[in-house]
């Protein structure tokens, strides 16, 4: 039984955004996502009705409510797959049993991801460059690999200017209002950089490459829909968002120190408050320390964005780095973070692999330059605390001198 309490809203003259809102998601492959999700999906009503998208798997009864507050789903015609991860796609099997659409759209590398999850599903490849004719309206793809998989691609409605950038552009925020100028713009950047920190950063040199491209493309753009959060119809804060892409993907870092650090017996935890002493020490500098006790791997990624430094405590168990420092390093790795700066330290009982680990994954950062590393046995005494606090100062010091120079530039 379709939802019929679910309505579709309407984002302009003839689409509809009949999504799904995910108010409770934590977990998003890894991913907290503090503030839930929204899997946007769109409806156009043109001579050939079309669908954008779907939901995640359970929320296609919403996604099929929703569509029903505007048409019979039976009337659709086609569907457009712009993304083929499961959160877009987990819940086409059941929209494609409601709507019996005549075609189903996707890149070509779309329908390839697609058959993986869905073998017998019949779809249709697009590219670059190619339109869809939808009678009175036309429907152009812009093809985005890696934005955010490889089958990525935009949709773009020509007579309305509706860009539809499924991932691109989004942000995990669950809420109320459909579009951005009916959130404040602080709630906005911080969740954008929140999404980008855990999703894109990976694909930095991608999203330049789109920049590059983006002129060539000729949007005249009135709105931006992605497939996660409020839609974009003001396009000077829609610019401000791009603005944001542009730092981001550039990875321009600021005067700021990250220190990540979990403690067994508080050795390694009274480490890290003597080095944050230390780049406190060095004046006109953000530091910000993570304890991983209370802090999420999804919280530090964000900070990690726009540092210069960072500074990781392991301490050593049973030979090894501590299980929840090796989860962050392993993800923020995956992610290819890297910092221009990074040291590393620690308390041990016996042997201290965990300290030389950390700094063997470090090693793998390309362009982090490491300053310097601390081992200690069980608890720091005061002179290495005193050292613990020059290695803060060191690191502190090469950020500033690092920032204030390319502000020379
Ligand atoms: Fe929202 Fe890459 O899926």
């Amino acid at each position: 039984m379709l939802t019929r309490y679910h309505k579709a809203i309407k984002i302009s003259d003839s689409v509809y955004w009949v999504g799904a809102i995910d108010w409770g998601v934590r977990n998003f492959h890894g991913y907290t996502t503090s503030r839930g999700t929204t899997y946007n999906a769109f409806l156009i009503i043109a001579d050939k009705v079309t669908l954008l998208d779907t939901a995640k798997e359970g929320f296609g009864k919403e996604v099929l409510g929703r569509i029903a507050s505007v048409i019979d789903p039976k009337k659709i015609d086609y569907i457009v797959s712009n993304h083929a991860e499961p959160d877009h796609t987990g819940s086409l099997p059941e929209v494609i049993a409601a709507t019996n659409p005549e075609k189903i759209f996707a890149s070509k590398m779309g329908v390839k991801t697609v058959h993986r999850y869905f073998p017998d599903m019949k779809l249709e490849a697009v590219g670059t460059g190619d339109t869809l004719d939808l009678g009175n309206k036309t429907l152009r793809f812009i093809e985005t690999r890696m934005l955010h998989w490889p089958d990525s691609m935009f949709s773009y409605l020509e007579d309305e200017g509706v860009l539809f950038s499924q991932d691109a552009f989004g942000m995990h925020l669950a809420s109320s209002e459909r579009f951005e100028d009916e959130l404040p713009w602080n709630l906005l950047a911080e969740m954008s950089e929140d999404y980008y920190a855990n999703i894109i950063t990976l694909y930095s040199p991608f999203v330049a490459k789109l920049f590059s491209s983006f002129e060539s493309l000729n949007l005249d753009l009135k709105v931006v829909a992605p497939d996660h959060g409020p839609i974009w119809r003001d396009m000077d804060r829609f610019g401000k968002q791009l603005e944001l892409y542009q730092k981001w993907s550039a990875r321009k870092t600021n005067k700021k120190v990250v220190i990540v650090y979990d403690t067994m017996w508080h050795g390694t935890e009274h480490m890290a408050r003597a080095i944050e002493d230390g780049v406190i020490k060095c004046g006109d500098i953000q530091v910000l320390t993570m304890p991983l006790s209370s802090c999420t791997r999804s919280d530090v990624a964000k900070e990690m964005l726009n540092a210069s430094a960072v500074i990781v405590g392991t301490p050593t168990l049973n030979n090894q780095i501590f299980p929840k420092v090796a989860d962050v390093f392993t993800y923020l790795t995956g992610l290819k973070f890297k910092t221009p700066f990074a040291a590393v330290f620690g308390s041990y009982g016996w042997s201290g692999e965990g300290v030389p680990q950390l700094k063997e994954m470090l090693t793998k950062w390309e362009g982090t330059e490491l300053l310097g590393e601390m081992k200690v046995k069980y608890q720091p005494q005061e002179d290495e605390l005193k050292k613990c606090c020059e290695l803060g100062e060191l690191v502190g010091q090469k950020v500033l001198n690092y920032i204030n120079n390319q502000n020379k530039e």
